[in-house]
């Protein structure tokens, strides 16, 4: 009877291994029925801000069935430092007593199986969140929950020793979305010309002196979305996919879930520096927000905008007091209606906090550089850096002015202007306190899902284009040598050239087999033509783009990981649509789209109608002071950890600066 019950519960504790660290997870960071969150193996900055929650799990049915879906509520949790005596996690950070117990709901599939006979697994939980807690000591933590009588989850914490000097007055660092080292060699051949194998010039990265690589895996996945990716950039602390800075828990609400605290909002409360975001997407995405954002679904347009301005609102938590440049598009969260918080005119709420507001170019130029800046330029995602400078015609059919006003945004700034215009900002309004600017080319990524290598390697350019203005820049106002550079990408797409296209000769054949037979592979797929300049035609964009975009001989490219559609290798007139829904709701070849090319099925789910992100390291370059730093292969949250360490943030004492009054010169 005893060696049965034994067998059973070996049997239990087997199957629960098995089912919590498959693709399908009761929740990613909680490999038994005790979650502590931040969860085991997390490292901290010394006086990184964060609050800490503990879950017991009682599963009521489905394999992990325990104590008859009544979770264990008396629960206990300690913390102790390098191996010294445990305290209580309520004296040990000096709380005024316990926080309420929470309990709730939520369900999951435990496999695909279980979605498709819609057979979810119902957990109960008892858990309880300590508020806004910091580790000041350096050295190594061990956090135990006690639950069931006897069953402990332990989780070991890291805070980094400790850095307080500061080595670097102002950091930028530019975020080329989902961009990958292959995309970078692309650009490169796209835009500079070969003598016999040898560049003849270089992109503005191949100049840094020093390059990395960082993994970019998420908490719980291999695989990373730009949210939680963004997150361990800024925070030092990896997350769930769609959740940024917090750690995702059980909840039915996505903003109880436990925070980190974040490079700017660190930067305001240590040093009082100036901050700011410049993005090509809608500002109200993942890479922006991330900066000041904690929730658990970057979805929370409304919420993560609010935040931007507002600060963290039903919890006590630093606030930055608003960004001091803030540049990008999506005007849909500005105009009072739906999209923004409270249905508000949130141009308006930004102006009552003492910002210019711009919504082109010009105004952005003329906007002073002694006051806040908020410039959103058109609704949505900006048009991509080739709309904008070639096919410019594709500009006047949308409607994204970002006064609400029907029509096309019109006098667009660019990625550079945006960029150069915040350093303006920044250094006038950081003044002896330096500055932080994150500065995002967000549509590498963007059009790398459509499977349009070539708008996508054009806001690559523009993003290298940016980057040499940007040291331009900095030099004629004396501030390289203070400003540390970091170009890196929050995670990649598995997108390389395999060879060149001869499109003369692919609308020449009539099927698919024929039309493959254009793709030349080693010694046909000969030299660049992107670099001679083809008759009659001047794009005027300058040096640092290709000559052509159009040529005979085109790169053959493409993507790991696609959606059944139709390639016709070189540049669309048109953004692309690879795939559309079919009558049973997923997607197949896009019908209109390079409706002359050759059928390629696809390798995704057939629910997904674009191309998805892939596994490989993104690289690091860097510039300025503390450069040396980083070389090598690390995590991405060492990102983080290099840049505070730059910056001084590590502190011993709770340091916190008044920071509701902007303009400290
Ligand atoms: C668990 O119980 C719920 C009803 O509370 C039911 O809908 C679900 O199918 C059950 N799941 C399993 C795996 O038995
Ligand atoms: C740090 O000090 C500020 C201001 O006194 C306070 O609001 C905050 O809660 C403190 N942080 C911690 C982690 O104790
Ligand atoms: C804050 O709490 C209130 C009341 O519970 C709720 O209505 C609101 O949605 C919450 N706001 C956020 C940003 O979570
Ligand atoms: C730019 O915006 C200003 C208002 O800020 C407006 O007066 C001007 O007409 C706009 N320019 C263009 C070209 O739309
Ligand atoms: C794509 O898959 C379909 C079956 O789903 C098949 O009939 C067709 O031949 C495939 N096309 C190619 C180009 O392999
Ligand atoms: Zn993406």
């Amino acid at each position: 009877m005893l060696l049965k019950t034994n067998a059973a519960a070996l049997c239990l504790a087997a199957s629960l291994s098995a089912v919590s660290a498959q693709t399908f997870q009761r929740l990613g960071t909680c490999p038994d029925l005790g979650c502590v969150l931040p969860p085991d193996q997390q490292d901290f900055l010394p006086g990184q801000e964060f609050d800490i929650r503990f879950e017991v799990h009682a599963p009521k049915n489905g394999s992990e069935a325990y104590n008859n879906g009544v979770p264990d509520d008396k629960f206990t949790a300690t913390i102790s430092k390098d191996g010294k005596p445990a305290k209580s996690i309520a004296d040990f950070f000096k709380q005024k007593g316990e926080p309420a117990l929470e309990k709730w709901t939520f369900q999951w599939y435990e496999d695909l199986f279980a979605q498709d006979a819609k057979t979810p697994s119902v957990v109960n939980v008892a858990s309880k969140a300590y508020r806004r807690v910091a580790l000041y000591e350096p050295g190594d933590y061990t956090v135990t929950l006690n639950y069931y009588g006897g069953k402990k989850t332990v989780a070991k914490w890291t805070v980094r020793p400790l850095a307080t000097k500061k080595k670097a007055k102002n950091v930028i660092f530019f975020i080329g979305d989902g961009m990958t080292t292959n995309m970078i060699t692309a650009a490169r051949l796209l835009a500079h010309k070969t003598v016999n194998g040898r560049y003849q010039s270089l992109l503005a990265l191949d100049k840094f002196p020093v390059l990395g690589h960082q993994m970019t895996h998420s908490v719980d996945t291999f695989i990373t979305d730009s949210a939680n990716s963004a997150s361990a950039l800024y925070s030092g602390h990896k997350s769930s996919v769609n959740a940024m800075g917090v750690y995702a828990d059980s909840s039915p609400d996505s903003e109880d879930d436990p925070k980190v605290e974040t490079i700017v909002e660190l930067l305001r409360r240590i040093w009082g520096s100036a901050w700011g975001a410049v993005s090509t997407a809608f500002i109200a995405d993942a890479t922006p927000t991330a900066l000041t954002a904690h929730t658990r679904l970057r979805s929370k347009y409304t919420v993560v905008v609010d935040q931007v301005l507002n600060g963290v609102r039903n919890y006590t938590w630093t606030k930055t007091g608003g960004p001091d440049a803030y540049f990008g598009g999506g005007a849909e969260q500005f105009i009072a209606g739906s999209g923004s918080p409270g249905g508000k005119d949130f141009y308006a709420e930004f102006a009552k906090k003492g910002y210019s507001v711009s919504w082109n170019k010009t105004a952005l130029l003329a906007a002073p550089n002694d006051q806040r800046a908020l410039g959103i330029f058109c609704k949505s995602n900006f048009p991509v850096w080739l709309d904008r400078n070639v096919f410019t015609d594709n500009l006047a059919t949308l409607k994204n002015d970002p006064s609400g006003a029907d029509g096309p945004a019109k006098d667009l700034p660019g990625l550079k202007e945006m960029t150069l215009k915040a350093i303006d900002v920044l250094h006038t309004r950081g003044g002896k306190n330096g500055f932080f600017l994150m500065s995002e080319a967000a549509s590498i990524d963007k059009q790398m899902h459509a499977l349009d290598y070539d708008r996508a390697l054009g806001d690559l350019l523009e993003l290298d284009d940016t980057v040499r203005a940007t040291i331009e820049k900095l030099k004629a106002l004396k501030i390289l040598d203070e400003t540390l550079i970091v170009v890196s990408a929050d995670h990649g797409h598995g997108f390389d050239v395999f060879g060149s296209s001869d499109t003369k000769y692919a609308a020449a054949q009539h099927d698919d087999r024929h039309k493959r037979n254009a793709v030349g592979v080693y010694q046909n797929s000969g030299l660049s033509q992107y670099t001679q300049p083809k008759e009659g035609v001047s794009y005027g964009t300058g040096a640092n783009f290709p000559l052509n975009w159009d040529p005979r001989y085109v790169i053959a490219a493409g993507l790991g990981a696609n959606p059944d559609h139709r390639e016709l290798f070189g540049v669309g007139q048109k953004p692309r649509t690879p795939a559309s829904v079919g009558a049973d709701g997923s997607y197949y070849v896009n019908p209109s789209d390079r409706p002359n090319g050759f059928v390629v099925n696809g390798t995704l789910p057939t629910n997904e109608a674009q191309g998805v992100h892939s596994l490989t390291d993104v690289p690091v370059y860097a510039m300025g002071p503390c450069q040396d730093t980083f070389g090598g292969t690390y995590s991405n949250i060492d990102v983080f950890f290099k840049i505070a360490g730059c910056l001084g943030l590590g502190q011993p004492t709770n340091k916190t600066q008044t920071v509701d009054k902007p303009g400290h010169h």
